[in-house]
């Protein structure tokens, strides 16, 4: 069987870029192949976090990947920070890593931009993304189109490996969505929606209550003209609101488009709420259920058992192969 493997920060609120981009398509592999999902907590800490946040954000993502349909019993979910192997490779995948590639990072140009001091985590955030998929020998990688870069890296990492010390890693492939890799903010779609932005107009979160999404959406900057048509070029906002209904009703952009030919953008919107609603209702009951059951902490000790049992081979034959004693 094929292995996946996969990793959303705990820091904020999770939106529906991350679940249009990413989670969806973790559900759907699980009934193919072999996988991991993590709550990334080492990677939330490389920029400031506050200790009572981190720990409410992490159960609350673990929550999430639940109530989305990643079934523990198929999958191993479980905390970066719970599998020690990954902070251990991490540091072997730094000393292979330049500091000229790592200062190529978009997200480490985007994330430093302006700040007086940098922390060096964030600095050497991919090295240890490139340890988490390939400790697993992670076959395939579901991630949103901002990752890319970080998957070219990791790639690169594997094959310097496996050139210099030996063959050993599997090359990572990204697993992209072709539409909805990159939703966008609803009130400027040149920049893709996130839990960090500071208007939380711009982003519908998991855990919005329906007349906030309703609210949002109908907020939704949109161009001045009325053909509701999928062409993110010259229509980015009403593209987006496409991308956003198809994959939240599984209607086809086609048919989307059909749909409201001579319509204007009113019931067009209306509608993609209503999708919206209707897909994250059922996810935020099943988050209720699951946070009051307090099974959380078994499932993610469940997960964190499965993955340091996956890990440890491929960590002891790193080590072996760069020519660390072993004990
Ligand atoms: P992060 O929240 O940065 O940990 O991202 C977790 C996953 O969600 C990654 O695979 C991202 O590529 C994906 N993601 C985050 N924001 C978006 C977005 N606006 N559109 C599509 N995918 C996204
Ligand atoms: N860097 C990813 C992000 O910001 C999160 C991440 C960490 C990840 N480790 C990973 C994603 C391993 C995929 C595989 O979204």
């Amino acid at each position: 069987m094929k292995k996946v493997l996969s990793g959303i920060q705990p820091s904020g609120q999770l939106t529906l870029g991350n679940y249009i981009g990413a989670m969806r398509n973790f559900v759907k592999l699980q009934h193919t192949h072999r996988c991991f999902f993590m709550v990334v907590d080492m990677h939330a800490v490389t920029v400031p976090q506050e200790p009572a946040a981190l720990r409410e954000q992490s159960e609350a993502v673990a929550a999430l990947f639940i109530a989305a349909g990643i079934d523990p019993a198929k999958s191993s979910v479980f905390m970066q920070s719970h599998v020690s192997a990954h902070a251990e490779l991490g540091w072997l995948m730094t000393t292979l890593s330049y500091m000229g590639e790592l200062e190529r990072m978009t997200q480490f140009k985007d994330k430093s931009a302006g700040k007086e001091s940098v922390g060096t985590g964030l600095f050497t955030y991919p090295a240890l993304m490139a340890a988490d998929i390939l400790l697993y020998n992670a076959d395939q990688v579901p991630v949103g189109d901002d990752q890319k870069q970080h998957l070219e890296l990791t790639r690169d990492l594997a094959h310097r490996f496996n050139t210099r010390f030996g063959e050993l890693f599997t090359i990572p492939e990204p697993y992209i969505p072709e539409v909805g890799a990159r939703i966008m903010s609803l009130d400027d779609a040149s920049k893709k929606m996130s839990k960090s932005n500071p208007n939380p107009g711009s982003y519908i979160a998991l855990l919005d209550p329906p007349d906030v999404i309703r609210k949002k959406l109908s907020r939704a900057v949109t161009d001045s003209g009325r053909e509701v048509k999928y062409d993110p070029k010259n229509k980015p906002e009403i593209s987006n609101l496409i991308s956003i209904y198809t994959h939240c009703s599984d209607i086809s952009v086609a048919e989307i488009e059909a749909k409201y030919e001579g319509q204007g953008y009113g019931a067009f919107k209306k509608d993609v709420a209503e999708a919206v609603v209707a897909t994250l209702e059922p996810l935020q009951q099943r988050y209720r259920d699951i946070r009051e059951s307090g099974e959380i902490g078994n499932f993610l000790r469940k997960g964190a058992a499965e993955a340091a049992e996956a890990a440890a081979p491929t960590l002891r034959e790193a080590k072996r192969l760069m020519g660390f004693l072993l004990p």
